[in-house]
């Protein structure tokens, strides 16, 4: 008998998928690595349909689009993000955080890091600051569905420290892969961190650079205060409340 080595590999992934799309009914969302003889084919299904990722192509015989955006979230998740250990944050985590909301949002929320509540539930800015981002979304006439809220790190710096550099090298690649699958109009940077990362610059502190516009890959970027910097100085909610209205005001314009 054939060790699956000794298969054809090709033939292989044409009987799985063959397999699958007879099947698809019993697949949701998921997602699949597939690895013969030293070749590595992903698949994920989305709501039944299944995509091969090399090609990034539906595989489903009528679809050619290319892979929708909840999808490729999907899979950036389970087969990269979820598995990451390029940092020292990987052995202290109990969730990765990866994001969550509307995959096709025209407004993206950036934060720093999960904290601890983040870190317990897998979910962004469900703590205290988290409480508040929620209300600072809804004042604006949205919800948190609505909208896509992810982070710069995925995984919980110890005791809630700043993120290194070497652990904003590491991890932002996932961030910068979340952005080009999302493709926002409009970025809001929370804090300190998040704005230096989107407009490059460590020159400034945000209580200068708010109140202006930037731009990063076509997408207007408006950085406000961390909601938790607002926890501690109310007073400042008053000129994110302004930086909000900018943003309403986008957002309502936007196609
Ligand atoms: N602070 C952040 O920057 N992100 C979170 O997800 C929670 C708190």
């Amino acid at each position: 008998m054939n060790s699956i080595s000794d298969l054809d590999s090709d033939q292989f992934f044409k009987d799985i998928k063959s397999f699958i799309e007879y099947h698809k009914e019993y697949f949701t969302v998921s997602s699949a690595t597939f690895t013969v003889s030293n070749k590595s084919k992903s698949i994920i299904f989305d709501n039944h349909n299944m995509y091969d990722m090399e090609n990034k192509n539906k595989m489903n015989s009528e679809a050619d689009e290319s892979l929708d955006q909840r999808g490729l979230l999907m899979f950036l998740k389970d087969v990269n993000v979820n598995k990451c250990v390029k940092c020292k944050l990987s052995e202290t985590r109990k969730n990765i955080v990866f994001g969550e909301g509307n995959p096709s949002s025209k407004l993206m929320f950036i934060g720093e890091a999960p904290g601890a509540e983040e870190d317990n539930t897998g979910r962004p800015f469900v703590g205290r600051a988290g409480q508040l981002l929620t209300k600072i979304i809804e004042s604006i006439n949205l919800k948190r569905d609505d909208v896509y809220i992810a982070n710069i790190i995925k995984c919980r710096p110890p005791q809630n420290r700043n993120p290194y550099e070497e652990e904003i090298k590491q991890c932002s690649p996932f961030l910068k892969e979340q952005i080009k699958i999302i493709r926002p109009k409009i970025i809001c940077t929370l804090g300190k961190f998040s704005t230096e990362f989107i407009i490059g610059t460590d020159k400034e502190t945000i209580s200068i650079v708010r109140g202006k516009e930037f731009n990063y890959d076509g997408i207007t970027v408006i950085p406000t205060y961390h909601p938790s910097y607002l926890l501690r100085n109310p007073d400042a909610k008053r000129e994110t409340w302004e930086d909000m209205k900018k943003i309403r005001d986008l957002y309502f314009k936007a196609t």
